[in-house]
């Protein structure tokens, strides 16, 4: 369970984000709809402990994340949160089980890579350099780097924001798979609806911003 209470994110004078609080129930995914540039990144760097925020809490399964020193926060996201980001963070001149192989020299349990890979369908390019695959592979890569340590908290970022529709269902489907599997939180960024009628709740991100959300 994820628990937003009072935060605040102020980067400048120009950009403060209120948020309403919230909470996300263990064993619900939820797709979060909102324009380009309302916070919606933010809110899930700040539930990942990446970024502070300015005032508030967060709590994530019962560890108040925000009160938590940055390594403490590392730690715990390594361990317990699955983020697919945007921007993937692959390692390009890596190969695919490489980069999945950086897990473990965290010394995080994992499920077997020949074992995610297949689910994910890519265990024919486990030799590949990353720089080599598609926009759906690379995706699929950093997919099963999030999942295979079955994350507690389940995060995508626009997981399907490059790629075409078809390809864009073939990722909602394998996520929403890997979270029917888990009893877990999964929150996912989208600016389509058709990719947002996958969750079971659907925020959409106005809504949950206080009055005057981003100043
Ligand atoms: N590190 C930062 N420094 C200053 N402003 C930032 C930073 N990160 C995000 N912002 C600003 O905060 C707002 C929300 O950004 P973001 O969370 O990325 O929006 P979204 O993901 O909804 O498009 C934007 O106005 C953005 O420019
Ligand atoms: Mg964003």
């Amino acid at each position: 369970m994820i628990k937003i209470q009072n935060v605040r994110k102020e980067f400048n004078e120009d950009t403060k984000i209120r948020l309403k609080n919230m909470v996300f129930e263990d064993g619900k995914s939820y797709a979060i709809l909102g324009v380009s540039g309302s916070g919606k990144t933010t809110l899930l760097n700040m539930i990942a402990g990446i970024i502070n925020p300015t005032d508030g809490k967060i709590i994530v399964d019962n560890v108040e994340i925000t009160k938590l020193t940055q390594k403490e926060k590392d730690k715990f996201r390594l361990k317990n949160i699955g983020y697919i980001f945007q921007d993937f963070k692959l390692i390009e001149d890596m190969t695919v089980e490489d980069n999945l192989n950086l897990l473990k020299i965290e010394k995080i349990d994992c499920v077997d890579i020949n074992n995610i890979l297949e689910q994910v369908g890519l265990k024919n390019k486990r030799k590949m350099k990353v720089k080599k695959l598609s926009g759906g592979e690379k995706q699929r890569v950093a997919i099963a780097r999030a999942l295979m340590k079955s994350p507690k908290i389940i995060l995508a970022d626009e997981p399907t924001g490059s790629l075409n529709y078809e390809k864009g269902l073939e990722i909602m489907e394998l996520l929403h798979k890997f979270h029917k599997k888990s009893k877990h939180v999964m929150i996912y960024v989208t600016h389509d609806d058709r990719m947002a009628k996958y969750a079971d709740k659907i925020i959409h991100f106005e809504d949950v911003l206080e009055k005057g959300g981003v100043e």
